[in-house]
């Protein structure tokens, strides 16, 4: 046939079959690659997924440096069992501010995404005390030590800055604050109104607006005077997956 012998011409001859491979691949990873710089952002907004308060930042690195990560995910797959388990299944936008996420990849313990506000502050410190405390068969290990690790916050603002520096959008203002936030968080006499009008924010076409209704929580997460590492975590742990309001939230493929 006549056009497998002009293909033959092409088999025959290395140097053109490498240049005609080339085109079709550089034409083939245009189509692939060129739409993506056009794209503004792959992660769809979310309304209420904000940074993380200093606090919670703390308390982050502590679930980080403790390695939680080795025993529980924070990833709720789309799944119907993991869904009826754990809740909504997680949103990318939930991990936005996450540097770098904490997804996992193990479960010897249950997915944390959604165990904000699931269980009080009492029955964490409880648990990370001893675990088998309140569950009995529990193989998760003690931390009661991070109660006595009292922390002053010293560093937190270049915490902050270096998360700044990796995009997320902590304003001047949340920097030139984040020692004062950082122990307001813990301390239900301080005034918090600042803490709660820099992080209650929502972000609409690049405009920040501050009319998100969501609180913060401000409570003694430890119920000691000083302001210890229990704190940060607990602050940490409970606002887990209640950044979203899920009784109001329509993925973009369903509007
Ligand atoms: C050796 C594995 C292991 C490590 C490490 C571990 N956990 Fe656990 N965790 C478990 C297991 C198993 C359970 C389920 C039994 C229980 O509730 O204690 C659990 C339960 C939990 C729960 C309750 C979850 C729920 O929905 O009931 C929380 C919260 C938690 N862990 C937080 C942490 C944090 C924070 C750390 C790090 C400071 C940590 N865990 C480290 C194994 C682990």
């Amino acid at each position: 046939m006549a056009f497998l012998d002009k293909h033959k011409a092409i088999e025959t001859h290395a140097t053109l079959l490498m240049v005609l491979s080339l085109l079709v691949v550089t034409i083939g990873g245009i189509v692939q690659i060129v739409p993506l710089f056009y794209l503004e952002n792959t992660i769809e907004k979310v309304e209420g997924v904000r940074p993380y308060t200093p606090l919670e930042l703390a308390g982050r690195s502590i679930y980080i440096r403790e390695g939680c990560y080795n025993c529980h995910s924070q990833m709720i797959r789309p799944m119907r069992d993991e869904v009826e388990r754990y809740g909504h299944y997680s949103l990318a936008a939930e991990s936005m501010y996450d540097r770098p996420f904490q997804w996992g990849s193990k479960r010897t313990g249950p997915d944390l995404a959604r165990v904000g506000g699931r269980y009080s502050d009492e029955w964490h410190q409880d648990h990370f005390t001893n675990a088998k405390s309140v569950v009995p068969e529990s193989v998760m290990p003690p931390y009661g030590f991070l109660a006595n690790n009292v922390i002053d916050g010293k560093y937190i603002q270049d915490v902050l800055i270096t998360n700044r520096l990796t995009g997320v959008p902590y304003t001047d203002a949340m920097v030139e604050n984040a020692l004062a936030d950082f122990t307001a968080q813990a301390d239900p006499n301080a005034d918090g109104a600042g803490l709660t009008d820099r992080y209650t924010w929502k972000e609409e076409n690049g405009v920040v607006t501050q009319a998100f209704p969501k609180t913060i929580n401000i409570r003694n997460f430890d119920g000691q005077p000083e302001l210890t590492e229990m704190d940060a975590l607990i602050a940490y742990i409970q606002v887990l997956g209640t950044m979203v309001d899920f009784s109001t939230f329509t993925p973009v493929a369903n509007r």
